[in-house]
Formats: structure tokens, C-alpha cells, sequence
């Protein structure tokens, strides 16, 4: 790949996706595209940033003929829980964007498109521990139906239109830069401002709540990973699993008060319990292991420790 244009390159993992493409690939290789969200200076003053929305396909087209990209990692998308409270809005961005991206992917004949995928194409009756690779995929959430249907679309454009399309199912994603919007599991994010800022925090699903998660570093590990990966020993394409660490917020919560003693949480489950409760506990992702050699670092030990440190630094 000589050229990547990051689509949701503001949000949680575009924004330090961005970064970690900038360090492998130099900076002016990687064109970060965002859209109503300003850009932090990190991201404004190590390469170049265009204006440019998934649900506009003229706007993605014009940074892809200006830049000569050739490739497209779509970070742009609509959580589970926002795409509650706005089906249509979940569903325009992340099918109609995606359309539009491998659409102009087939166009233009570009090298590869990611798109990331979710734990939440999994549903109620999907088994929950150890969720294999190939299992039932009948979300309850709008945001679990686009990704399935991501997925399916994806695989579509490799077998009819040779586009190499790659994308994983990722787990929550705990991180310090840039917070998460809209999904279930950004209760993993946000206890550990409050832990650090007030050491009390009141958590939306209940303690007992078990989900499968990944550190950042993983995250981006397991992204450019899948990327780098010859595509001649892939079998599967846009529907990875990939797993980390699984852990209740009960867990988390310990972990957090061995660093922060007094710390203490109460539990008022909202309408995500029930989208936390149709996800699995753990993933099996032997798929990921032998095709590309996914191998993650980060256990809930180290990600916790790291995270207070970071947070600490940040907020305090
Ligand atoms: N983190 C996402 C969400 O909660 C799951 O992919 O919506």
C-alpha cells in the first residue's frame, strides 16, 4: 500500500489508527478523513486532512483522485447504542457508507478495503462462551444488522469483484485518547476517568455483566495485522473474531481498586443491559491465529495499569 485514506479518522480507533499509520507509512501516506468532529493537533500536524463522509461517495471520490489512495480503512460508524435511538442515521452511515466505499474501491481498482466488524453480529441465540468463528448471526440491534450485513457485503465484493476486502470482529475497545460515542461497552472507558477524577461510578449494565474486550495497542495490532496479511493465506475475509480478554465490570472494578482503594461503584442498568446481555462472554478466535498470526498482549492486569497511568497523567 502506497497511500491510505482513513474514513472516521477523528473517533477512538481512528484517531490513533491514524498515528500508527503515519509511523509505518510516513506521514503524508496517510490521509485522514473526518467529518463534523474538529481533529486534534496530533492528528492536523503529522499529515494530511480531508473533509470527507462515508455518506457522501463524491466527497470520498475527489480524496481518493487528489491523493491517489489505495487504500480505504472505513472506521465510520454508527454504535449499538446510538443506532437505538437512531436506526435510520446507524443504517445510512454504516451500509450506505460502506456501499459507497467498496463501490468506489471496485471503481478505482484500489488494493484493499478494512472495515471492522463487531462482536455485535452476534444475538441471544448465539452460543456465548468460546463464540466460534462460525456461529448464528442474528443480532437484536440495529448496529449487529449492519454489521452482519457489512460482513456479507464484503465477502460479496471479494468473490464477485476480486476486491481484497478485510475486516474483524472487534471486541470493546478500552482506550485514553479519544473517548468511545454511543456504544455498550463505553462503560469500560469511562470507569476509569471516574475511578481517577471521583472515585465512584455509577455503571449503566449491571455487575455481573461480562463482555469480551481489547486494549488499544491489541487493537491496532490486530488491524494492521489483518492488513499486512498475504491475502493468498486467507480463508476467511471480513469476519474475523479476535480476542483478548473477557472480564465482568465486578472484575474490573477489583482490578481498578487495587490501584484506587476507595474506589467504589453502583450499578443502574439502562436499555444497553439488554444489548450487553445479547453479546457474547469470550470469542474463539483460532481463525485470526492461523491465518494471520493474531496474537493479542494485553490481559486485564496490564491494560488496567496502564490505563490509570495514563488517565492519571491526563486528567490530573
Ligand atoms: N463497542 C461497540 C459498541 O458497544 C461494540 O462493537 O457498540
Amino acid at each position: 500500500m502506497k497511500k491510505i485514506l482513513v474514513v472516521g479518522s477523528v473517533g477512538q480507533i481512528g484517531s490513533e489508527l491514524v498515528m500508527e499509520l503515519r509511523r509505518i507509512y510516513g506521514g503524508e501516506n496517510v490521509v485522514a478523513g473526518g467529518r463534523k468532529t474538529a481533529p486534534s493537533a496530533t492528528l492536523l500536524n503529522s499529515g494530511p486532512f480531508e473533509i470527507c463522509d462515508a455518506t457522501d461517495p463524491d466527497a470520498v471520490r475527489r480524496v481518493v483522485e487528489k491523493y491517489e489512495i489505495d487504500a480505504i480503512i472505513n472506521m465510520a460508524a454508527i454504535l449499538s447504542a446510538t443506532g437505538e435511538q437512531n436506526p435510520a442515521l446507524c443504517w445510512d452511515v454504516n451500509i450506505n457508507g460502506l456501499y459507497h466505499i467498496l463501490e468506489i474501491a471496485r471503481e478505482y481498482k484500489l488494493k484493499q478495503v478494512l472495515v471492522p466488524s463487531s462482536i455485535a453480529v452476534f444475538g441471544p441465540e448465539t452460543p456465548t462462551v468460546n463464540t466460534p468463528q462460525e456461529t448464528v448471526l442474528k443480532p437484536t440491534t440495529m448496529y449487529g444488522v449492519t454489521k452482519v450485513a457489512g460482513e456479507l457485503l464484503g465477502d460479496y465484493y471479494v468473490r464477485r469483484f476480486g476486491v481484497d476486502v478485510r475486516g474483524l470482529r472487534y471486541p470493546g475497545i478500552i482506550s485514553s485518547e479519544t473517548l468511545p460515542g454511543g456504544g455498550t461497552t463505553d462503560y469500560a472507558v469511562a470507569i476509569f476517568y471516574e475511578a481517577v477524577k471521583h472515585g465512584k461510578y455509577t455503571c449503566f449494565v449491571k455487575e455481573d455483566t461480562k463482555l469480551p474486550m481489547m486494549y488499544m495497542p491489541d487493537c491496532l495490532k490486530a488491524t494492521v495485522d489483518l492488513m499486512q496479511a498475504d491475502f493468498n493465506t486467507l480463508k476467511h475475509h471480513s469476519d474475523f473474531n479476535v480476542g483478548a480478554m473477557s472480564f465482568t465490570v465486578g472484575e474490573l472494578a477489583a482490578e481498578i481498586k487495587k490501584h484506587i482503594p476507595n474506589f467504589h461503584v453502583q450499578y443502574e442498568p439502562d436499555f444497553r443491559q439488554k444489548i450487553a446481555d445479547s453479546w457474547p462472554d469470550s470469542v474463539d478466535d483460532t481463525a485470526a491465529r492461523e491465518e494471520w498470526g493474531w496474537k493479542p498482549s494485553f490481559g486485564l492486569a496490564e491494560m488496567t495499569a496502564d490505563m490509570i497511568e495514563k488517565i492519571r497523567a491526563k486528567v490530573l
